[in-house]
């Protein structure tokens, strides 16, 4: 990546169906804030963006069960959500949601300009009736045996035992979960993607990706190996509606979850220009040939970032094997990398909430900083394999490196200095020791940024808490505490070490961003160090969605984040006693916190 780039940092889109749970901010939050902020910091134009994914059946399903309207449970979990990712300290730009007026244009959009492109095919297909009312049956209302694994409880739409996307016809034995009736299948019309229009250009760019997780890119490969026509409306009353004479106003068809839910990284980029002032400036992101671009998710979505959506881009763009022109958004840019993180289990289970193997971000952060969660997924997070979450683990993780390792260094160098010197002290001639560690302290921010920039937060932040561990053993070498009689020394080390908690925090902070700013305050520092975003409540910008006019959006001010660098720190800055920055944990929690789980 040359000097400065436009860089579209793009989460995943959690659906609005109930708060979300830890293992979902460790596969698409956290990683990709790590990688916002460094990106920030090495001065590129970085935007993040995201949203709410608020139609299709997984809304619905949750809203029938709470006796509540889809927009209404939408509107629920929008809020809780945001709550959550606010209080986790993930830099959005915009983070919106699916039901915006301008998301619903932006989507109608892009339909358009693929019709006319000719790579949406209409066809028939089956759908479900009700035999004894003759209306649709949604597929959400159509229970039947998974054909892959066998669970009897599989839905129309998808099987929540395997995981498998499914098609109402392929249950086995399929019934009306609300009467018990067997549905009668009838001939439809649908639209489909027509994806084997894409196979030769999919293949072509996927050969010009470089540096993408093995997991991706086999999983891509054998997706591109067998490509059929991919139905994108669906019988729902709850979704965008389809852009076609005949099509609009009927109340039973919607577009797909999916192919909506995609299009939001450019409507929430749009979207996010518009409110900026200057509404053309999403094409820096999308247009600009030297942009680039990286997906964050979990791996049950990689079909949809490394297939579907650039399939998407390459028909809008005209470039599939039917040709065409781009349409009004012009000419659009494909996915520099998708990057996807495999699965977080807790306590070797998988997450679920109907079992209640379940912790919830806004319970976790009730009784724990942010930081230490953020802590725990950058450095034992699902990264290149399933990894599970224990309570014993985060106990240790957390007292034994977070506290005992970095929590300690700035506590014990910044009270030392702060006790004898009641500012930085004045450095003498530095020894041989002294610049070797400001030496190895200067050469981690090459070595993690590099990690960073590649995507392996882990070894990452394992780098970073090298430096960590070297500071730590510098203090214990040099034991400043025993320099009583020799204050010009003691000046000397205490101000070494500072140096290097100064440059640490610097490291640290894509990382842990609230730990960052305290240590930046305990050394005196002023003003904001590591940004957080806030929430503010907008107005919907276009009418025709389903917001209801007003929502909460996730939006900051990341403009002055500080240079990827090592700052000479002043003498004479004073210092206070420092208070500690982070909380060591009583062993006790973990019976506390597995009791909680099967109460
Ligand atoms: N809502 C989906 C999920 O939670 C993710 C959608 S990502 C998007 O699995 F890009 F399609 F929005
Ligand atoms: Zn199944």
């Amino acid at each position: 990546m040359g000097r400065m780039t436009h860089v579209l940092t793009a989460l995943a889109w959690p659906y609005a169906n109930g708060p979300r749970h830890i293992g979902h901010v460790a596969g698409f939050g956290v990683p990709a804030d790590v990688f916002a902020r460094y990106m920030r910091m090495r001065g590129h134009d970085v935007l993040m963006v995201s949203g709410t994914d608020e139609h299709g059946t997984p809304i619905l399903v949750q809203a029938d069960s709470e006796g509540l309207k889809a927009a209404e449970a939408a509107a629920k979990y929008n809020r809780i959500i945001v709550e959550d990712l606010d209080a986790l300290g993930l830099s959005y730009d915009l983070f919106t949601r699916t039901t915006t007026g301008n998301h619903y244009k932006t989507v109608q959009e892009l339909f358009t300009t693929l019709y006319g492109n000719g790579y949406i095919l209409q066809k028939k297909t089956l759908g479900a009736i009700s035999p004894s009312t003759g209306r649709t049956l949604p597929d959400r209302y159509i229970e039947g045996t998974c054909p892959h694994c066998g669970f009897d409880s599989a839905r129309g739409d998808q099987c929540d035992n395997c995981g498998r996307q499914l098609d109402p016809t392929d249950l086995v034995d399929p019934k009306s979960r609300i009467n018990g009736e067997t549905p009668k299948f009838v001939e439809e019309d649908h639209f489909f993607l027509d994806l084997p229009a894409f196979a030769d250009a999919l293949n072509a760019w996927l050969d010009t990706r470089t540096g993408w997780r093995t997991n991706v890119v086999r999983f891509t490969k054998n997706l591109l190996d067998d490509l059929q026509p991919r139905p994108i409306s669906r019988d729902l009353d709850w979704g965008v509606p389809i852009p076609l004479e005949g099509w609009v106003e009927r109340p039973d068809k919607r577009l797909y979850v999916w192919f909506d839910a995609v299009i939001g990284y450019l409507s929430a980029t749009i979207e996010w220009a518009r409110r900026s002032g200057d509404p053309d400036a999403w094409q820096r992101w999308w247009q600009d040939p030297e942009a680039v671009s990286y997906y964050f998710m979990g791996k049950d979505n990689i079909v949809f970032h490394s297939e579907i959506w650039p399939a998407m881009l390459l028909g809008a763009n005209g470039e599939g094997a039917g040709g065409g022109e781009p349409g009004a958004l012009g000419r659009l840019n494909l996915p520099t990398e998708v990057v996807s993180s495999e699965f977080l289990t807790m306590e070797g289970k998988q997450f679920s909430s109907s079992r209640r193997v379940v912790i919830y971000v806004r319970d976790f952060l009730e009784r724990y900083s942010p930081d230490a969660l953020r802590y725990y997924i950058c450095a034992a997070g699902p990264e290149n394999q399933d990894s599970d979450f224990t309570w014993a683990e985060f106990l240790r993780r957390n007292n034994d490196e977070l506290v005992a390792g970095w929590g300690n260094l700035v506590n014990r160098s910044i009270a030392m200095a702060a006790k004898n010197f009641g500012a930085v002290p004045e450095p003498g001639e530095l020894e041989e020791v002294d610049r070797e560690l400001l030496a190895a302290t200067k050469a981690a921010f090459d070595a993690v940024g590099d990690l960073i920039g590649a995507n392996k937060v882990r070894a990452g932040i394992g780098e970073a808490m090298k430096a960590v561990a070297a500071a730590n053993k510098y203090l214990a070498d040099t034991a400043p505490w025993k320099m009583k009689e020799d204050p010009k020394r003691q000046g000397t080390v205490l101000f070494t070490v500072l140096q290097a908690v100064s440059d640490l925090k610097t490291i640290m902070s894509p990382f842990l961003p609230h730990s960052s700013q305290r240590v930046h305050e305990l050394l005196g520092g002023e003003g904001v160090f590591a940004p957080m975003p806030h929430i503010e409540e907008v107005a919907d910008l276009d009418e025709g969605g389903a917001t209801n006019g007003t929502y909460p959006i996730l939006t900051g001010d990341y403009a002055d984040v500080p240079k990827w660098e090592s700052v000479p720190l002043a003498p004479g800055t004073p210092l206070a006693k420092p208070v500690p920055v982070f909380t060591k944990l009583e062993p006790s929690i973990v019976d506390e916190e597995i009791e909680r789980l099967h109460s």
